[in-house]
C-alpha cells in the first residue's frame, strides 16, 4: 500500500488550480441515471471516489467514457439494465446510496445494499428512506438490502429533521421525474446541492429554491442529456489556505468561489492569517506579524463551519498560540487525526465532542496512519511543519478526495515522495 514520505518544508508558495469539487460530481452522476442520452460532465477530478461512482454507473447499464486528460466524463444513459446495485461497488463510497432515489423514479424499484458504518460514524439513511417513503415509495429491508418500490413516486411536502446533504440530494432527485410538486423543508443548503439543482434543470427538471431550506421540485416527465461543468471544490481549497497557513506560506489559489470558503477565510482571518481576494482567486499568506493564535470552532451546516475542514484546521492550530476548543457537532466520531497528531508531538485532548488543543512549539515526525480522508490531509499538513520526515501510510484514504496532493504541494515548495 503506498505512503507518503515527507519533509518539513519552509513557507509554500506559487499558485494553485482548484479542481471540480467532488461532492458535486458524485450526486451529478446519479442525477446522470434520471436522464436519457449523453450527458458531458466537465471539470471533473481524478479520485478513486469518482471512479467507483463510474464504476456503478457502469454496473447499471451506462456508457462512460471518462477523459481524464481533459476531466471530462461522457455518460450514455438509455434504458437502464438493472435496480439492483451490487454490495462490492456500493460498498467502495456511502455516496453511492445517491442511486436510491434516482434508480427508483427512473424504474419504479430499486435494490442497495446498506452501506454500513465507516470510520467517522454511523451515519444511517433514515432520512433518505423517510423521503423516499413520503413520495409514495414501500421500503423493506432484508439481508443487508434495501429495496424501494413504487409505480409511480407523488409529489409531497417532507421535512427534515436535520438538514442531510445526502438526503436533501436523493429526494431532489427522485422528486424530479415524480408527478406533481415536492417540497422539501429545512434542507441542507451546501453550494454543491445548488450545483445538482443546476446540472437537473439544464437537463429538464424544475427545481426551485437550491441554496435555500425550502426547495420546490415540479416533477416532470423526462430528462434529456445535458452538459454542465462542475464547481469548484471548497474542501480542496480550504485544504490550500491551511497549507499557506501551516507553513507560514503565500498560496494563490484560483478557480475557487469566494463564498463558498467563506466560514475558513473568517476563521483564518481570526487567527491572523492573511486572506485576500484577487482578480482570479485569493491569496492567503502569512505577513510575520505576530504569532497564529489559538481560535475555538464549531462545525456546523454549510454556511457554518464545514466538518470536512475540522481536521485540517486542527493541524493548524496544533501549533497555534493558547488553547482552541474544536467541536464536532455533524458527525460523532470525527476525531480520528488526534491520537495521530499527538505521535507528532501535539497536546490534544478529546472530550466528548470536542477537543481542547494547547498549541505546541513544535511537531516531531513520525510514523503516522491516514485513517480517513480528511484526516489523511490533515496528517500531510501537519508534516509540512513537524521536523524531520513524517511517513503517512494508507493514503488511499486521501486519493478518494485530492487529485495530486503532494505533486501539487511540491509545485509549491514541499518535499512530499509517494513510495
Ligand atoms: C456529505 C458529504 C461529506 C460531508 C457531509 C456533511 C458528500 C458525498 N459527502 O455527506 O463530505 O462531511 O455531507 O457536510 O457530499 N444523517 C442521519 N440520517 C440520514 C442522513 C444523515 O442521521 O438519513 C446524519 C449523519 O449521520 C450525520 C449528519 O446527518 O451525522 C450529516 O450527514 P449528511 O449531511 O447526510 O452527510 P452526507 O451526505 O453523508
Amino acid at each position: 500500500m503506498d505512503k507518503f514520505v515527507i519533509e518539513q518544508c519552509g513557507p509554500l508558495s506559487g499558485t494553485v488550480r482548484i479542481g471540480g469539487a467532488k461532492n458535486a460530481v458524485l450526486p451529478i452522476l446519479a442525477a446522470a441515471l434520471l436522464t436519457e442520452g449523453t450527458t458531458i460532465i466537465r471539470d471533473v477530478p481524478n479520485l478513486s471516489d469518482v471512479e467507483a461512482m463510474g464504476e456503478l454507473l457502469q454496473s447499471l447499464g451506462v456508457t462512460l467514457d471518462w477523459n481524464r486528460g481533459e476531466g471530462s466524463i461522457k455518460a450514455a444513459v438509455g434504458s437502464l439494465s438493472h435496480s439492483e446495485a451490487e454490495y462490492d461497488l456500493v460498498g467502495k463510497l456511502r455516496a453511492s446510496f445517491l442511486i436510491m432515489g434516482p434508480l427508483l423514479a427512473r424504474l419504479g424499484e430499486v435494490k442497495v445494499p446498506l452501506p454500513g458504518g465507516c470510520a467517522i460514524g454511523t451515519r444511517p439513511v433514515d432520512l433518505h428512506l423517510k423521503g423516499m417513503a413520503a413520495l409514495g415509495a414501500k421500503i423493506e429491508q432484508a439481508h443487508g438490502y434495501m429495496t424501494a418500490t413504487a409505480s409511480k413516486l407523488k409529489g409531497a411536502k417532507i421535512y427534515l429533521d436535520f438538514p442531510s446533504v445526502g438526503a436533501t440530494e436523493n429526494i431532489i432527485m427522485a422528486a424530479s421525474l415524480a408527478e406533481g410538486q415536492t417540497i422539501i423543508e429545512n434542507c441542507a443548503v451546501e453550494p454543491e446541492i445548488v450545483d445538482l439543482a443546476n446540472f437537473l434543470n439544464s437537463a429538464g427538471a424544475d427545481v426551485r429554491g437550491a441554496g435555500t431550506d425550502t426547495v420546490k421540485i415540479n416533477g416532470v416527465k423526462s430528462l434529456k442529456g445535458t452538459d454542465h461543468t462542475v464547481i469548484p471544490d471548497r474542501i480542496e481549497a480550504g485544504t490550500y489556505m491551511l497549507a499557506a497557513a501551516i507553513t507560514r506560506g503565500d498560496i494563490h489559489i484560483t478557480n475557487i468561489v469566494m463564498d463558498h470558503v467563506k466560514p475558513v477565510t473568517a476563521k483564518l482571518k481570526e487567527v491572523k492569517v492573511k486572506v485576500e481576494e484577487t482578480p482570479n482567486g485569493i491569496r492567503v499568506y502569512y505577513d510575520g506579524n505576530g504569532d497564529v493564535v489559538a481560535s475555538d470552532i464549531k462545525t456546523l451546516p454549510y454556511p457554518g463551519f464545514p466538518t470536512d475542514m475540522q481536521a485540517v484546521f486542527m493541524s493548524l492550530l496544533a501549533t497555534a498560540n493558547g488553547t482552541s476548543i474544536i467541536t464536532e457537532s455533524i458527525f460523532e466520531n470525527r476525531f480520528m487525526q488526534v491520537g495521530e497528531l499527538k505521535r507528532m508531538g501535539a497536546d490534544i485532548k478529546i472530550e466528548g465532542r470536542s477537543a481542547v488543543v494547547e498549541g505546541v512549539r513544535r511537531l516531531t515526525g513520525a510514523q503516522v496512519k491516514a485513517t480517513d480522508l480528511r484526516a489523511g490531509a490533515a496528517l500531510v499538513l501537519a508534516a509540512l511543519k513537524a521536523e524531520g520526515s513524517t511517513e503517512v501510510s494508507d493514503i488511499y484514504h486521501i486519493d478518494r478526495g485530492y487529485q495530486g496532493l503532494a505533486e501539487q504541494l511540491n509545485a509549491l515548495g514541499a518535499r512530499i515522495l509517494r513510495c
